[in-house]
């Protein structure tokens, strides 16, 4: 069962919409809590002394803001690897949404950006988030509540499909930080993440950008571009 605390009580989980939760939290064998706090809902992690996780949208929209008013664009290696170049900016589908980090640098690059979650908890900090959330950009996000596969069948009309999958191979060799520890404990790893992929390929958008740790092997074969950071990479495809 999972349980929802505001100011100290208990509120009802029982509804139709915490169903899927539920569920979840029955199948992970454990309970899963979610407090209110700052007007929406924050996952408590059940490795203390951590705080609770969730999604500042008008507080990281507003810091990227700010960052880019100091340094250029062109220095962001997400930005190169979508094509952002001079005024043009892509509309991109971020096929894995997680805790929005990517969707949320895309929007402050101006960028139109459609995402979709399959992870029920995921989902719930998301729309959560997104409720309380007033930052003016917010207005060129869409959030689909669904599986990337089929977000794909009925494809936005997107420049750009990004995907960033929790796939580990044997090259990776940083400890995951510490979201993605909670991630991995909870949402496990994507293990259809080459078949995703296919089907992303297959749809010929004009980009496939693929987000990998930056020792990891290719999700397929080789990309058209890497783009390579300190600890991530970029591979992109484009289409032919
Ligand atoms: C590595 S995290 C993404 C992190 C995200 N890029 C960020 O910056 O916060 C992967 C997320 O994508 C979701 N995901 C993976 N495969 C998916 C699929 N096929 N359809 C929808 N969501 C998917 C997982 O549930 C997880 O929340």
């Amino acid at each position: 069962m999972i349980k929802l605390i505001k100011e100290g009580s208990l509120l009802s989980a029982d509804g139709p919409e915490f169903e899927e939760l539920n569920k979840f939290s029955a199948q992970l064998g454990r309970e899963l809590v979610f407090e209110w706090i700052g007007g929406q809902f924050w996952l408590h992690s059940d490795l203390p002394p951590e705080k609770p996780i969730g999604i500042e949208i008008d507080r990281e929209l507003s810091r990227h803001e700010d960052y880019f008013k100091k340094s250029s664009l062109q220095k962001e290696l997400l930005a190169r690897a979508v094509g952002v170049k001079g005024p043009y900016r892509p509309k991109v589908l971020d096929l894995t949404a997680g805790m929005l980090g990517d969707s949320l640098l895309l929007l402050s690059f101006g960028c139109e950006v459609w995402a979709s979650e399959r992870h029920p908890v995921i989902r719930f900090l998301i729309e959560s988030a997104l409720k309380n959330a007033q930052h003016p950009k917010i207005k060129s996000f869409h959030f689909l509540s669904q599986e990337a596969s089929e977000v794909l069948k009925a494809c936005p009309p997107v420049d750009v499909l990004y995907y960033d999958p929790m796939f580990e191979d044997a090259n990776e060799k940083t400890a995951p930080k510490k979201e993605m520890r909670i991630f991995r404990s909870m949402v496990g790893s994507d293990q259809d993440a080459v078949d995703v992929f296919q089907e992303a390929l297959e749809l010929k958008v004009k980009r496939l950008v693929v987000k990998r740790p930056r020792q990891s092997i290719f999700l397929s074969h080789k990309p058209s571009v890497e783009y390579i950071g300190k600890s991530t990479r970029y591979d992109v495809y484009f289409s032919v």
